[in-house]
C-alpha cells in the first residue's frame, strides 16, 4: 500500500514537529495535524511564522516549507480521519489525577477518545498508528474498541514510539539513531508495517528502521525513558556523596563516561531531570509491574523517581541554609523556567518545585527565562495548589531580562542551561545586587572560579 494521506490527532510537541518534518521530506503525502484545541490551531496556521505555538531551532523554517504544501494543521477532526489512509494518536497521555491508579497509572482517556471518533468515522480500511506514549498492551484496547464500535472496516493497529528530545526535536527527527514500529505477526499487520517503514525510508536509511512486535515496540518507549532518567539519578545520587567527600561530579561523569561500555551522555548531574515524559513514563511502569505483582521490579524503578524528588528539595534547602536558614522576605532571582535549554516547555521542571519550597518560605522571586512569560510560571505554580493563587502571585513576578532581574537580588538560582547565561557581564550582575551576593549553579554552567574573583559565594551541584 503505498500512503498519500496522514493524518495525526493531536497538534502538541510531539504532533507539530513530527509531522513537519514527515511533511517537509515527502512531498508527495498529504499530512494534515488536527487538534481539539482551536488556539493550538490558529497558532499553527499564524501568518508569521514564529508565532507557532512551540519553541524548537529550526522547526519555524520546516513549517514554512510545507505548510499549504502538503502540510495542514485543522480543527475538523472527523474530515482529517475520514481522508487519511493512517492516522497517528498523538494526543497526551499524562498520569492520572483521579480514581484507580491516581498518581501512577497514564490517564488513557485522551487515547479511548481518539479511537472512538475513528472508529466512528472510518468508512475504508486504516492504519492506526500510536505515536503517543502508552502503557504495553494498550494496542489491545484501541483494537477492542476499534473493531467493537466501527463501520466493520478493517484496522491495522501499529506502535511507532517517537524518541525526539525537546530543544533538539528537528534534528533528532532528521537524523534519528532509531525508528521503532511495532505490529501485528500477521500478513496484514506485516503490510501495514511495511507501508510505514516506507514512509520513513524517504530519509531515514534501512538500517535505523527496527520492526518488532507490538508489546516490544510499546515497552522499549517506556524502558527506554527509564534508562535515560536512571543515568541522571545516578549521576546526580552521586552529586551529594561528592558535596560531602570533596570529589567533583563534572570530574566522576567524565571518567567514568570515558569507558566506553557506561558513555559519557546523559551524565550531567542537574537540581533534577524535569519535562512532560521521564516522571510520568517511569510512574506508568511502575504501576504497571505492581498490577503484574512484580513489586521488586516496581521498586527498583520508582528509585529514580525518588531520588529526583530528593534531588529537587536538596537544592531549596541548600539555598535557605546558605543564606542564614532563613530566604523570608529575601529577593532570589531564578535564571531559566523552562525544564531544559532551547524549549519554551515548563511541565514538570524543576524550576517549579523549588519555587514552591522558597515561597513555603516566604521567599520573594523574580525569573527571567528567554521563552516563558509570568502566565505560564503562575499558573505552573497554581498547579501544584499549594496555595491560593493570590498567594503565588505575592510571591512570585518575572522581569524581561537577566540584568533587571537579578538586581538587588541577595542570591542567584540557576534553574534552565540556557547558554545566554554564560555570555552575561557578571562584574555588572555583582555590583548591582546585595551582599553578600549567592549564586546556586543548579546547571554547573556557570565558571565557578571566575564568579568567584569577583566576589560571589558560588555554589555548584556536586562539588
Ligand atoms: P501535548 O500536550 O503537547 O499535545 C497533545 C495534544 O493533543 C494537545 O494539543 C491536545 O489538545 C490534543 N488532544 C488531546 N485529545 C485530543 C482529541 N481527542 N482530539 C484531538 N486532539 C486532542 O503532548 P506532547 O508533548 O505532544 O505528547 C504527546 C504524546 O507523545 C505523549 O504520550 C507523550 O508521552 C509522547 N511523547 C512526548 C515527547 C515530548 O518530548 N514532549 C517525546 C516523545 C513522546
Ligand atoms: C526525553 C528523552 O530524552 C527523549 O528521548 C524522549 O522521546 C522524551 O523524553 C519523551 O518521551 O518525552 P525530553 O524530556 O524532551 O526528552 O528532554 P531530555 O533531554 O531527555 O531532558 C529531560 C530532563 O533531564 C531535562 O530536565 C534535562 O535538563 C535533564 N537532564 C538531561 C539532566 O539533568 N542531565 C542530563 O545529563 C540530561
Amino acid at each position: 500500500m503505498k500512503i498519500t494521506k496522514i493524518c495525526c490527532i493531536g497538534a502538541g510537541y510531539v504532533g507539530g514537529p513530527t509531522m513537519a518534518v514527515i511533511a517537509q521530506k515527502c512531498p508527495h503525502i498529504q499530512v494534515t495535524v488536527v487538534d481539539l484545541n482551536s488556539e493550538r490551531i490558529a497558532a499553527w496556521n499564524d501568518d508569521d511564522v514564529n508565532n507557532i505555538p512551540i519553541y524548537e531551532p529550526g522547526l519555524s523554517a520546516v513549517v514554512q516549507e510545507a505548510r499549504g504544501r502538503n502540510l495542514f494543521f485543522s480543527t475538523d477532526v472527523e474530515k482529517a480521519i475520514d481522508e487519511a489512509q493512517v492516522i497517528f494518536i498523538s494526543v497526551n497521555t499524562p498520569t492520572k489525577t483521579y480514581g484507580k491508579g491516581k498518581g501512577m497509572a497514564a490517564d488513557l482517556k485522551y487515547i479511548e477518545l481518539c479511537a472512538r471518533q475513528i472508529a466512528k468515522v472510518a468508512k475504508d480500511n486504516k492504519i492506526v498508528v500510536e505515536k503517543s506514549t502508552l502503557p504495553v498492551r494498550t494496542a489491545e484496547a484501541i483494537k477492542s474498541i476499534l473493531d467493537n464500535t466501527g463501520n466493520g472496516v478493517q484496522f491495522q493497529i501499529l506502535s511507532n514510539p517517537e524518541f525526539l528530545a525537546e530543544g533538539t526535536a528537528v534534528s533528532d527527527l532528521m537524523h534519528p539513531d532509531r525508528i521503532l514500529i511495532g505490529g501485528d505477526t500477521t500478513e496484514e499487520g506485516q503490510k501495514a508495517i511495511q507501508a510505514l517503514v516506507d514512509v520513513y525510508a524517504n530519509w531515514v536509511q534501512p538500517e535505523n528502521i527496527l520492526t518488532t512486535n507490538v508489546w516490544s515496540s510499546e515497552l522499549s518507549k517506556l524502558t527506554a525513558n527509564a534508562f535515560l532518567a536512571q543515568r541522571i539519578s545516578s549521576i546526580n545520587a552521586l552529586s551529594e556523596l561528592c558535596e560531602k567527600t570533596g570529589a567533583d561530579v563534572n570530574e566522576v561523569a567524565k571518567a567514568i563516561g570515558m569507558d566506553s561500555r557506561i558513555g559519557s551522555k546523559f551524565l550531567k548531574a542537574s537540581v533534577g531531570f524535569g519535562g512532560s515524559c521521564f516522571q510520568k513514563d517511569i510512574l506508568n511502569l511502575v504501576y504497571i509491574a505492581k498490577s503484574y505483582g512484580l513489586n521488586e521490579v516496581a521498586d527498583y524503578w520508582e528509585q529514580v523517581i525518588i531520588m529526583n524528588d530528593h534531588q529537587k528539595r536538596r537544592f531549596s534547602n541548600r539555598i535557605v541554609q546558605t543564606l542564614y536558614n532563613t530566604v523570608a522576605d529575601k529577593k532570589i532571582a531564578f535564571l531559566g523556567w523552562a525544564f531544559k535549554k532551547d524549549t519554551n516547555d515548563t511541565r514538570e521542571s524543576a524550576a517549579i518545585y523549588v519555587a514552591n519550597d522558597l515561597i513555603n518560605e516566604e521567599a520573594n522571586i523574580v525569573v527571567y527565562d528567554p521563552k516563558v512569560a509570568l502566565k505560564k510560571i503562575l499558573s505552573d505554580l497554581d498547579y501544584l495548589e499549594t496555595r491560593e493563587a493570590v498567594s503565588n502571585a505575592k510571591h512570585i513576578t518575572s522581569f524581561p531580562d537577566a540584568y533587571s532581574t537579578c538586581e538587588n537580588a541577595h542570591a542567584i538560582a540557576i534553574l534552565t542551561e540556557w547558554d545566554e547565561f554564560k555570555t552575561y557581564d557578571w562584574q555588572k550582575i555583582y555590583d548591582s545586587m546585595q551582599k553578600p551576593a549567592f549564586i546556586f549553579d543548579g546547571r554547573n554552567i556557570l565558571d565557578g572560579e571566575k564568579l568567584k574573583e569577583i566576589g560571589f559565594i558560588y555554589q555548584a551541584i556536586g562539588s
